[in-house]
């Protein structure tokens, strides 16, 4: 069965067919940064703009990519929260007039579930495994015991990591989105030049807290400042960059690391658009390695938001739960973890 994957939860249009949950048969996305690039983040009401005049072609070109037609496709999936709400409506709706119009099930598909789903779609997973989710609007460490089925066993509790890189990117001046942006200017840094805070909070505990050190890194660049410098160089700004990167990896594997083992699960799996992160990547791989754990890493393109996730887990969702009234709504905030 072919499934249309329609997502436009923040500033990604995308557009993909997945066949029987598992093979991706065309993955479009048109990415907005060039629009919110200039305001340092989005901006929802320009997202919503760009994502009502891209959905049709971005869908359209998935379909051509694909040589599938509408009339072919098994149902429509659609990204239905959270996200920013006017921006989720867009492709609920685009999802909803597909799916009339084609006489097909429309399946409504949790953003944060399609996530962890990058992991199916790249390998042939087994169960448990402990999932990092981290990406601009979530931060969490879930117990995934199923496809559908992941328990939420710590979150952040004030900005998510994604948000922590977008918003020191935007305090050294290097762009948006954030993570990228750092990335790459801390591959000419030192992660060991600053002793940035790392907020394990209480003993024991999976959650995070990112705005700490979000605030020492700010009152670094001021300090500095304050003693008469001009604004960071660039081979100061590569020190900070790779100092904060390391230290925000640093607590994001430490407590996936921490929850496989309270746990006693011997798998671990990343995603969200922080997942792309290199300096993550090798050093969870690392991690796991030296522990004889097994790691899930998705392809970058499936870590940062897509709509192949989306239609890969509405297969499930359909065998499962069934279809999705036509009247289901987007929601801006999740209602359960
Ligand atoms: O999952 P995603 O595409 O959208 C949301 O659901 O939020 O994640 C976007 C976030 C942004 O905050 C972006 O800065 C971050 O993921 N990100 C990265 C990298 N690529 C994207 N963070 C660190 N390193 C990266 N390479
Ligand atoms: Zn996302």
């Amino acid at each position: 069965m072919f499934i249309l994957g329609i997502e436009t939860s923040c500033d990604e249009t995308a557009a993909a067919v997945v066949e029987d949950g598992a093979r991706i048969v065309s993955n479009e996305v048109a990415s907005q940064i060039d629009l919110h690039g200039k305001f340092g983040g989005v901006v929802p009401e320009i997202a919503c703009r760009a994502h009502s005049e891209c959905v049709i072609p971005v869908v359209d070109k998935a379909l051509a990519d694909a040589g599938v037609t509408l009339g072919e496709l098994g149902a429509v999936a659609v990204t239905a929260g959270p996200g920013l709400i006017g921006a989720l409506l867009i492709g609920v709706i685009t999802a909803k007039a597909l799916a009339w119009a084609a006489d097909i099930p429309v399946v409504a598909v949790d953003h944060l579930e399609s996530h962890i789903y990058a992991n199916n779609l790249s390998y042939d997973v087994e169960y448990p495994f402990v999932t990092l989710l981290a990406s601009g609007g979530h931060t969490a460490i879930y117990l995934s015991e199923s496809m559908i089925s992941h328990r939420l066993l710590g979150a952040t509790t004030d900005d998510a990591a994604g948000e922590a890189f977008d918003k020191v990117s935007a305090l050294l001046s290097l762009g948006y989105p954030g993570g990228p942006q750092i990335q790459k200017a801390a591959e000419n840094g030192n992660p060991s030049a600053i002793d940035f805070p790392r907020t394990m909070l209480s003993e024991g505990s999976l959650d995070f807290s990112f705005s700490g050190l979000k605030t020492a890194v700010l009152y670094y660049v001021r300090g500095q400042n304050a003693e008469g410098r001009p604004d960071p160089t660039v081979a100061e700004k590569g020190d900070i960059a790779a100092s904060f990167q390391a230290a925000v990896v640093d607590v994001l594997a430490r407590k996936l690391v921490a929850a496989a083992e309270r746990h006693g699960v011997r798998r671990m799996a990343i995603s969200g658009g922080v997942a792309a992160n290199a300096a993550l990547r090798e050093r969870l791989s690392a991690d796991a390695e030296e522990r004889g754990l097994t790691l899930y890493v998705p392809p970058v393109k499936l870590c940062t938001d897509n709509a192949a996730t989306v239609a890969g887990i509405a297969f499930h969702r359909l065998e499962g739960a069934g279809a999705s009234d036509m009247v289901f709504d987007a929601y801006a905030r999740r209602l359960a973890p």
